[in-house]
């Protein structure tokens, strides 16, 4: 498929990429404040831990958002239009134990998996395999943090 196919064929497909970069964003920022307000039993582990989601999340978005200009659309790219269409939800900032930090991310993450399959999903309606190599790569990692995260608290 050329890109003025693809550019025509993909708007439903932009506009969940951008709803699901939104919440990239807020995530990015989220487990910061998870990584900077854990304490107590686990803070060494889960801090770095955090470190290392939130240093992948940013390289996830940026991906997110050149396939969005690759299929011929713009990314959304200011926090205002993130918070306006993010389903993730901040938090304030305070201290927060390691089991409870890991249950928030397992949450999150939970939403992220179930918003790339409906990316996937939209993705392969529009025959626009890019984006579905993109997403399932996405849509495997996050079942592995979902299963290290759930092992977590168990
Ligand atoms: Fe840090």
């Amino acid at each position: 498929m050329n890109v003025k196919q693809l550019e025509k064929e993909s708007t439903a497909v932009a506009t969940e990429m951008n709803n699901f970069l939104a919440n990239l964003n807020v995530m990015y920022v989220k487990l910061h404040n998870l990584h900077w307000n854990v304490t107590g039993i686990g803070f060494f582990e889960i801090h770095v831990k955090l470190e290392e989601l939130y240093t992948d999340i940013t390289l996830d978005l940026d991906e997110v958002a050149e396939r969005i200009l690759t299929i011929g659309h713009k990314p959304l790219a200011s926090l205002q239009s993130y918070l306006a269409v993010a389903s993730i939800t901040e938090i304030s900032s305070q201290d927060i134990k390691a089991l409870a930090a890991i249950e928030i991310a397992l949450a999150d993450y939970t939403i992220l998996l179930e918003q790339a399959k409906a990316v996937l999903a939209l993705a392969e309606a529009a025959n626009d395999l890019g984006t579905q190599d993109l997403i399932s790569g996405l849509i495997s990692k996050y079942e592995k943090t979902l299963w290290m995260l759930q092992a977590y608290t168990n």
